[in-house]
């Protein structure tokens, strides 16, 4: 089956995590059966362009998958509005995925909206039986959504778990073994988790949340750019949406 279709997807659950942040249940078994974390969907918002949002998890008995959605404009505003039992057009899964085969043992670290693609990675790694350590950094209290048993947590006011950033909460860890660091969030916090994991000579993949459109490839709205192997190049463009989103570290220029 190809990994573009378009489906419609009931509204099975709505649920606030904080004041700006809603968490969706959807239920669509194909994309259900399909998803891998990393991956997105791309969720029709009224009258604007479909908006892309992380597979936050899936559920392949009960057909559903999961997404959260940061209220930030009129297409996430829309997106809030609608109710359980509503229907809305769903087309995924999109993006490449992250590998979650390769290495034994994962650092999950994540920030904004990016803890929503982790929590499914953390989840399957979870079950593939494989060590996995997550920080996830907010601002304060109140910010703090996604926390699960075990989970580092670090928030910028100090009032809950580690203070600092995402990096506070790397810092405390003791690494052994060569742990595989996924990261998604603000592109400056990808970027310092992406030098800390090169100083620790770990390898790092980050998942862009570059602007889009059509989701599939076609539009060239998300192009960002890669470095080249090509010694008369320094980089060339690529896709966020089909390319990626994610990339490793060490090729991807942020
Ligand atoms: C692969 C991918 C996965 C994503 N996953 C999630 C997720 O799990 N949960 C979630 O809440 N959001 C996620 N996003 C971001 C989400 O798609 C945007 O917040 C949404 O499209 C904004 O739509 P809007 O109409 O509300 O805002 P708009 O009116 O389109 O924009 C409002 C403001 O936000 C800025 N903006 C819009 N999109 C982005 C973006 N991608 N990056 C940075 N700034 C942006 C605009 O420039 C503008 O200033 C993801 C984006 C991508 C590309
Ligand atoms: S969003 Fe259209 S090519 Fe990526």
């Amino acid at each position: 089956m190809s990994n573009k279709q378009e489906y419609k997807a009931e509204i099975v659950s709505k649920d606030y995590l904080n004041e700006d942040t809603l968490f969706f249940e959807l239920k669509c078994p194909e994309i259900a059966d399909a998803a891998i974390p990393g991956q997105f969907v791309n969720i029709s918002c009224s009258k604007f362009l479909k908006r892309p949002f992380g597979i936050a998890s899936a559920n392949k008995e009960d057909g559903t998958i999961s997404i959260g959605v940061k209220i930030i404009g009129e297409g996430t505003k829309n997106l809030s509005e609608i109710e359980i039992g509503e229907i809305v057009d769903i087309l995924g899964p999109l993006g490449n995925g992250f590998d979650l085969d390769s290495f034994d043992s994962y650092i999950l670290a994540g920030g904004g909206t990016g803890v929503f693609p982790l929590n499914f990675a953390y989840d399957t790694l979870s079950l593939m039986g494989k060590n996995v350590t997550t920080v996830f950094g907010f601002r304060d209290r109140s910010q703090v959504i996604m926390e699960k048993e075990g989970h580092i947590i670090t928030t910028d006011a100090g009032d809950y778990g580690i203070k600092g950033n995402v990096l506070a909460g790397l810092d405390s860890l003791s690494i052994s073994g060569n742990p595989c660091i996924l990261v998604v969030g603000p592109t400056p916090m990808m970027k310092g988790v992406g030098e800390w994991a090169r100083s620790h000579s770990l390898k790092c993949f980050v998942s862009t949340e570059q602007h889009m459109a059509c989701g599939v490839g076609i539009c060239l709205v998300c192009v960002c750019k890669i470095r080249s192997e090509d010694p008369n190049e320094e980089y060339k463009h690529v896709r966020c949406c089909k390319d990626g989103p994610v990339f490793d570290y060490e090729e991807v220029i942020l």
